[in-house]
């Protein structure tokens, strides 16, 4: 049996780099696999400070980005996490196996809490071993994800292995992480080294999906680049980390190589490269944006969908919680 599952922190504004590192490759990837799960992640939005009614918001917002970039709710489960209460029961369970060597290994933990470690909450410090239950409630197989997500999919798979292992048998499949797509790491527009991230305090960081066309071509013609023209070859990207990232970008959109993208912009200056891209990133962005508010208008039936999407997951969920408790010798009664 394969099963596809992966999610999205309803954290804030989804990002392009949400889109071409993660959504847009999930759309069709049901062709092959039994079933497809996607969720969002409420729960694991609440390891950072978060407003109530806007984290309601955006948990709709984020359902309404996947049926607007295409995800087909009557063929996959989509739900937000807390709706299924098995979440947050692995997850205790997986973490009574999970060696906290593992767990200090996370770069995105030392990325988040920085210098104020012990300020970090426990929650924040757990948060992979809430994430492999996200993925191994569903006995999920293949999870798509952006790379900077790759690490945090590969500790499932060693909890996965872990849990086996104790209880002898082979219980869990090894979920793989998926790096799909010609953009796994889209960088921010101010600064090519770091990547595009929701909770980057500069907006002009990032392109939103709810961004206006007007807002997307100024993101553009004020993105950081440097005084060469741009490359025509692979070579030429040494030491220009915005040029790659804005190529790479035009590249993921058009679903050509990066070479062939050297090969058609070699030479020209970044002020003749930067209205084409932007007019390409309108073009994929606003049909979703647009379809995003649409969404938004119904609550009612986004809500419904939702809860749809929830009783299906828990179906599944209740079935595996019942084994792993019979397994670990938890008493049902
Ligand atoms: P999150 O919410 O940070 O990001 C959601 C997805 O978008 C991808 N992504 C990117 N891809 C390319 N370039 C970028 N700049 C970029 N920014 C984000 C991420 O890799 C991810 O695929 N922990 C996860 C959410 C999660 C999850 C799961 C994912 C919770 N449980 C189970 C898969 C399976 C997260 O914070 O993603």
């Amino acid at each position: 049996m394969s099963r596809v599952f992966s999610g999205i922190q309803p954290t804030s504004n989804l990002t392009l780099g949400n889109y071409l590192g993660a959504i847009k490759n999930w759309v069709g990837l049901k062709e092959g696999h039994e079933s497809s799960l996607y969720c969002v992640v409420d729960l694991h939005a609440l390891t950072v400070p978060q407003d109530p009614e806007k984290l309601r918001k955006q948990t709709r917002e984020t359902a309404a980005a996947y049926f607007a970039c295409g995800i087909d709710y009557t063929n996959s489960i989509v739900f937000h996490q807390s709706a299924v209460a098995g979440h947050s029961e692995l997850s205790w369970l997986l973490g009574c196996l999970t060696p906290l060597g593992w767990l200090n290994r996370m770069t995105q933990f030392k990325d988040k809490a920085g210098k104020k470690k012990d300020q970090a909450s426990l929650g924040l410090y757990g948060y992979p071993t809430l994430m492999a239950a996200d993925i191994l409630l569903y006995k999920a197989t293949h999870v798509p994800v952006g790379d900077d997500q790759k690490q945090h999919v590969e500790l499932a798979r060693d909890i996965a292995g872990a849990f086996n292992a104790r209880y002898e048998k082979e219980f869990f499949p090894l979920p793989e992480p998926q790096i799909l797509g010609d953009a796994t790491r889209v960088m921010s527009l101010r600064d090519g080294t770091n990547k595009m991230s929701k909770s980057d305090p500069s907006d002009y960081s990032r392109i939103n999906l709810t961004d206006e066309d007007d807002v997307i071509a100024l993101k553009i013609k004020k993105a950081k680049t440097d005084p060469e023209s741009l490359p025509s070859e692979l070579s030429g990207f040494e030491g220009r980390p915005e040029a790659k990232n804005l190529m790479t970008i035009y590249a993921a959109l058009e679903g050509k190589e990066l070479s062939q993208i050297c090969t058609e912009f070699g030479g020209k200056p970044f002020s003749e490269f930067k209205p084409v891209l932007s007019d390409r990133i309108i073009e994929s962005l606003s049909p979703v944006r647009e379809k995003m508010k649409e969404f938004m208008k119904d609550q009612v039936e986004l809500d419904n969908i939702l809860k749809t999407g929830a009783e299906k997951a828990a179906d599944i969920a209740m079935k595996n919680m019942h084994d792993v408790r019979d397994i670990m010798g938890l008493l049902q009664v």
